[in-house]
């Protein structure tokens, strides 16, 4: 396939039949981390499909969407570049006829850790992705580790809802003091993103997580949840208006 083609969101019919599909939702402001789903995608499918929206239902916070970064033009080089064969671009508009009057709501899982501190985050988040992987049909889709969370949830739903799709977890790109990789660290300033990987340090300690927590404060992060679960030991901490999130195997 030469060169990257992109549609909007109406659906033509089954648009890749005979081809195994890969996926790879992201929100833009691409880095290694979304490159290495890409990646993944490349290797294991026919066809690579990307999409970059910066889906507005899944942010609780309006300033947050306001200053949320969207690089186009750099992303669409990234994409090329990775080898992605088709760009799904659309607007709120396109993936929004309702207006968000339907929606995907998860009531156990959704409710703790990220789902606790940003009310609706993940209907916003289950909506848009039911959504996507109902336009482009992948066999597989991607999606990071670094928001498990969310993977879960994700892997959850397509279970629940009988989708044909295959939900594949890839594993957290850092940067080399240890900072998961995430579109929102370009947001960061100059000292808190000297101080943002002491979250990741911190995380891999042998200490408690209410130990955690405290250490977190004490460094000057200002932490939302420190906490254990699936096997994992989850944080997410403030520096500044930035919301970093991380998550190790325990
Ligand atoms: P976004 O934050 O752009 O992330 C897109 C995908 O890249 C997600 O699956 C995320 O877990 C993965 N990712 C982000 N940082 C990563 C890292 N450092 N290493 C490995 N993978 C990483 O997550 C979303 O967008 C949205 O919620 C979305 C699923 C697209 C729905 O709107």
């Amino acid at each position: 396939m030469k060169g990257l083609k992109q549609w909007k969101a109406l659906r033509t019919g089954p648009l890749f039949a005979g081809e195994e599909t890969g996926f790879v939702p992201t929100m833009g402001a691409l880095h290694d981390g979304h490159l290495s789903l890409l990646g993944r995608a490349r290797q294991e499918n026919d066809l690579v499909v990307a999409s970059v929206f910066v889906n507005p239902a899944q942010f609780n916070d309006p300033q947050d969407l306001k200053r949320y970064p969207r690089p186009v033009a750099e992303d669409i080089k990234k994409l090329e570049g990775a080898g992605t064969d088709y760009l799904l671009l659309p607007s709120a508009a396109d993936m929004y006829p309702d207006g968000y009057t339907y929606r995907v709501t998860e009531t156990a899982d959704s409710r703790g850790l990220c789902g606790a501190c940003r009310p609706g985050h993940f209907d916003g988040v289950l909506t848009v992705v039911l959504k996507l992987l109902n336009l482009v049909r992948p066999d597989r889709a991607y999606f990071g580790e670094k928001d498990y969370q969310q993977y879960r949830l994700i892997k959850g739903m397509a279970a629940a809802f009988f989708l044909d799709t295959e939900i594949v977890p890839c594993p957290t790109l850092r940067e080399e003091d240890g900072l998961a990789l995430s579109s929102r660290n370009l947001l960061l300033e100059p000292r808190h993103r000297e101080l943002a990987p002491a979250l990741n340090k911190v995380l891999r300690s042998k200490s408690s997580p209410s130990e955690i927590k405290r250490k977190l404060a004490a460094l000057g992060f200002k932490p939302d949840y420190v906490e254990e679960r699936w096997g994992r030991r989850f944080a997410a901490a403030k520096l500044g208006n930035v919301r970093l999130i991380d998550n190790v195997k325990i």
